[in-house]
């Protein structure tokens, strides 16, 4: 009898709302562009993203991050137990390279990337969780991380934007994968960053604007964008892209997440203490930064 005054009591509250929205002549979704909604379905200029969408959010999304959010931490950990982790000397100078701003900009946007990943995560994995208070708790938390990783984005790129263009120095490290595949200490050819560092940038950079941009296009859903009428792409298929670009680009960033993870924890012993006080060993940046370290030496700073 309960259940059936809940149900009851669920779809009187839908139907008032759908009622509402659609009396709601402004809305996207609801009000006049309904019929483009619907006309647009799957006719020409629509983006054709109905049956695209159901098949990844149905077969493929679930599959892909549950491949990446194991098999990168496994790779991580053989690379760990067969190579093992670099260890330089602390006993020489340390440099100088990262200041006070950089360091509170570089943790800013660092803590909103350790709620936004294990949060996405979880909502893609919603239904092995229940799916309950619990995933609409993370929904939640993934919502204010946006906003709080939103005021670090722009200082982000500004500040080490003009370090982070591709140069040769970095196919050579892409040839030999940083030096990553031995233990041997020879000078890797890597400018202020490598090009690992720097694939890392343009991700969480430019990738985490478009992030912001589809995740509160999927979060607010009911707006209006001139130049998506005036090409006649409907609303439901604008937010079917942001849903998809969402998930493809953020298994891009959860993939390079554990990377730069990996590598400023474990894989060189102490890295993480240049984002604390801003300084690196000398012997680290003579190795792994080896380009960097002669324009340093050039210019005398060290
Ligand atoms: C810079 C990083 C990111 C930003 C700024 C961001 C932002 C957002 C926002 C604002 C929403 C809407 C939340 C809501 O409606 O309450 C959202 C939804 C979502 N995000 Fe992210 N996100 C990021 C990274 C990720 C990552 C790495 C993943 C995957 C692991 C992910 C997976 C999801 C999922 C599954 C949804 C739910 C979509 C839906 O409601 O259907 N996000 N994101």
């Amino acid at each position: 009898m309960v259940k059936k005054i809940l149900f009851l009591l669920a779809l009187f509250s839908v139907t008032a709302l759908a009622e509402h929205l659609l009396k709601d002549q402004n809305s996207a979704i609801f009000g006049k562009d309904l019929l483009l909604n619907i006309a647009q379905y799957d006719k020409e200029g629509s983006l054709h993203l109905g049956a695209l969408f159901t098949f990844l959010q149905g077969k493929v999304f679930v599959k892909a991050f549950l491949a990446i959010t194991f098999g990168v931490p496994l790779a991580f950990l053989i690379h760990y137990l067969i190579i093992g982790p670099m260890v330089f000397s602390h006993d020489r100078k340390k440099i100088y390279v990262f200041n006070l701003f950089h360091r509170i900009v570089h943790w800013w946007a660092g803590v909103s990337f350790v709620v936004l990943v294990p949060t996405g995560l979880i909502m893609v994995f919603a239904s092995s969780f229940g799916g309950g208070e619990f995933v609409i708790i993370c929904k939640q938390l993934h919502f204010a991380a946006t906003f709080v990783f939103a005021i670090a984005v722009l200082p982000m790129f500004f500040m080490w934007v003009k370090d982070m263009f591709l140069a040769l120095a970095d196919i050579k490290w892409l040839m030999i994968v940083g030096g990553y595949l031995s233990k041997e200490k020879k000078p890797v050819p890597a400018h202020k960053f490598n090009a690992g560092q720097k694939t890392w940038f343009w991700a969480a950079t430019l990738g985490g604007i478009f992030m912001i941009i589809t995740g509160l296009s999927m979060s607010f859903q009911d707006f209006h964008v001139k130049f998506l009428q005036d090409y006649g792409i409907s609303q439901i298929d604008f937010l079917r892209a942001c849903a998809i670009l969402h998930n493809v680009l953020g298994m891009y960033i959860v993939a390079l997440f554990f990377v730069h993870l990996y590598m400023s924890i474990f894989a060189i012993k102490g890295a993480v203490h240049s984002m604390i006080s801003g300084y690196k060993e000398e012997e680290e940046v003579e190795i792994l930064h080896s380009l960097y370290y002669k324009d340093l030496k050039e210019k005398k700073v060290i």
